[in-house]
């Protein structure tokens, strides 16, 4: 982990952004030893927080969906789960003006990226 920095934010909103990426980069594994990343960077007004995975990926056809509502893509129906987590993840994002999106490799890993607008009075 980066050393991260402080942002203006509803406390248990984006704690449960960090909780739910955290906890599919920690479900989703490979058989590779597990490597978590998390980091960020300063883009003027907005921060953006990056949270990678070295673990077993999504496929190019599944990306689409998993920012939908109950929608678990193919490798995830013998792990625990509803398919709720990223649809609040991106949903408690933008209700703080900031956007979310996915990059993933099948079979390499999964990067979730997520910006949050800085405010300059706090
Ligand atoms: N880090 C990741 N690596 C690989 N696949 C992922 C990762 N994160 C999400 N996915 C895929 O996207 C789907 C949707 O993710 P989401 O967090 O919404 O649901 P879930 O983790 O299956 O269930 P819940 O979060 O409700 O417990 C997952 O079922 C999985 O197939
Ligand atoms: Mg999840």
């Amino acid at each position: 982990m980066d050393s991260l920095p402080t942002v203006y934010a509803n406390r248990m909103g984006l704690s449960q952004v960090f909780q739910n990426l955290i906890s599919n980069a920690l479900k989703f594994t490979s058989d590779r030893k597990p490597q978590i990343k998390i980091s960020s960077k300063d883009q003027g007004a907005f921060t953006l927080f990056e949270v990678t995975d070295n673990g077993v990926g999504i496929r190019k056809e599944d990306l689409p969906v998993v920012f939908e509502v109950f929608k678990r893509v193919a490798g995830s129906e013998q792990k625990d789960g509803t398919g709720l987590g990223l649809p609040i993840c991106k949903r408690i994002v933008e209700l703080h003006g900031g956007s979310m999106w996915i990059e993933s490799e099948s079979g390499k890993g999964t990067s979730i990226f997520f910006t949050l607008p800085k405010r300059s009075d706090v």
